[in-house]
């Protein structure tokens, strides 16, 4: 004899009803996988339920309405009354994860959150489970995949930011309000959840400086190619001095590197430590089939397992001031001797030039050049001086840059 277990469903928009549609068309071969057959016991929206009458006849909640409140509140009454809870919400995650956690353990009740990250690939599961053991330097993250699409447009064909994201969302890669997409938030909010879960430290979205690709121009992309280089929105978790550092930011990377091969509206993940070398995970970002595939795979986990895996806990201070190696872009009068004062600025700050392009249009010409890795901090101080200098045409522009490193 199966048993069921009653699945209270809250949200039926893109994700929540390609969810119940693919709950209903595996729930056969659940059953006969696990001995238990899911079934839907209500479901939550605007306009139908009740969530109090939901939360007494599930066995466990799916979460897929998105947003703070009310999610946060039914989420954290479900777990406490011991519902186990899967959802895909990375902004309530990443703002209020220590609750969440509090409330899971409080109620013994599973938490599991697999599409909230990175869309269908399995980078959760991997994190908590198979590298459980692995002690992670570094996790590096294409997660937002309307971003990489737009990056991999203006890089093909030269466009502007504006037409690319005109075509994204044109096929449905971007939201009509992309704003959280492109600004970085969305990235950052991923983040801190992968930051939590590969070093054991709790991270708040707060915590994660971010940076989105509004003001990236073709003639970055251009310049870029000529040092061999690709432009992605990179997340990146990474222990610094002892403590950790997480952020989102615009970054060429080389070519060879695992991630700058990861075209269109994809997502991938690497993660780097000296017991597992690296390994690079990848797939589609989202899209309603895809999202509700990964929810459904936690849902048979909740009924599989006995627990929640728990994150190791560490607790590492989160660090600011990062070094980077920088690419410029400086637009100046054609005058001798700018350069070398440039350089100069750049030099006082421990800041050296690796290579330099320079270029000359009339009176003017532009310098882009590639900086070896220093500390952000003295990178930016420089910036502010040679943003005042009276030769600069236009504001200077800084994209990080990750080079290969030669051991
Ligand atoms: N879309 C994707 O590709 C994707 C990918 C990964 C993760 N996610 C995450 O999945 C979650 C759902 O996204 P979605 O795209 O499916 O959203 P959506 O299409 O906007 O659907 C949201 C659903 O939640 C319901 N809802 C919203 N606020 C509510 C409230 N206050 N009370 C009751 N019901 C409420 C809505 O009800 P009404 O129908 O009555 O409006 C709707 O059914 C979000 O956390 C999102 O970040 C989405």
């Amino acid at each position: 004899v199966t048993s069921e277990l009653r699945v209270g469903l809250l949200g039926r928009g893109t994700i929540g009803s390609a969810f119940a549609r693919l709950l209903e068309e595996r729930a056969d071969g659940i059953a006969a996988a696990t001995g238990r057959r899911p079934v839907l016991a209500g479901v939550l929206t605007r306009s139908e339920g009740d969530f109090e009458a939901i939360l007494e006849g599930s066995d466990a909640i799916v979460e897929l309405m998105g947003g703070l409140e009310p999610a946060r509140d039914h989420v954290l009454r479900a777990l406490r009354a011991g519902r186990h809870v899967v959802t895909a919400n990375k902004q309530l995650l990443s703002q209020h994860g220590d609750e969440l956690w509090a409330a899971a353990a409080e109620g013994r009740a599973q938490l599991r959150f697999e599409a909230a990250v990175a869309g269908v690939v399995p980078v959760v599961r991997v994190l908590q489970e198979s590298l459980a053991g692995a002690h992670v330097e570094r996790v590096h993250g294409i997660v937002n995949g309307t971003t990489n699409y737009i990056l991999t447009e203006m890089a093909r064909t030269g466009a502007p930011y504006e037409e690319a994201l005109a075509q994204a969302q044109r096929l449905g890669y971007a939201e009509p309000d992309p704003s959280e997409d492109v600004d970085g938030r969305d990235a950052a909010a991923k983040m801190a959840i992968l930051a939590r879960l590969a070093f054991g430290t709790p991270v708040h979205l707060d915590q994660v400086p971010y940076e989105g690709i509004e003001h990236i121009a073709p003639d970055d992309l251009e310049y870029a190619r000529e040092f061999g280089l690709g432009l992605k929105l990179l997340g990146t978790a990474e222990r610094v001095d002892g403590g950790l550092s997480v952020r989102v930011y615009p970054v060429f990377l080389y070519p060879g590197h695992p991630l700058a091969s990861v075209t269109g509206p994809f997502n991938a993940v690497t993660v780097e430590s000296e017991a597992i070398t690296e390994i690079t995970m990848s797939g589609p970002g989202a899209g309603g089939p895809q999202t509700a595939s990964a929810v459904l795979g936690d849902l048979v986990s909740v009924m599989t397992a006995q627990d929640s895996p728990r994150a190791l806990t560490d607790d590492l201070e989160i660090v600011q001031d990062v070094s980077s190696a920088f690419y410029l872009h400086l637009e100046v009068a054609d005058e001798p001797g700018v350069l070398a004062q440039v350089a100069q600025i750049l030099g006082l700050q421990g800041a050296s030039i690796k290579s330099v392009v320079q270029k000359g249009l009339g009176n003017e010409a532009r310098l882009v050049m590639v900086m070896h890795p220093v500390a952000e901090s003295k990178f930016f101080a420089a910036l502010e001086l040679i943003s005042a200098l009276d030769f600069l045409r236009a504001a200077p522009r800084a994209i990080r840059v990750i080079e290969e490193e030669f051991v």
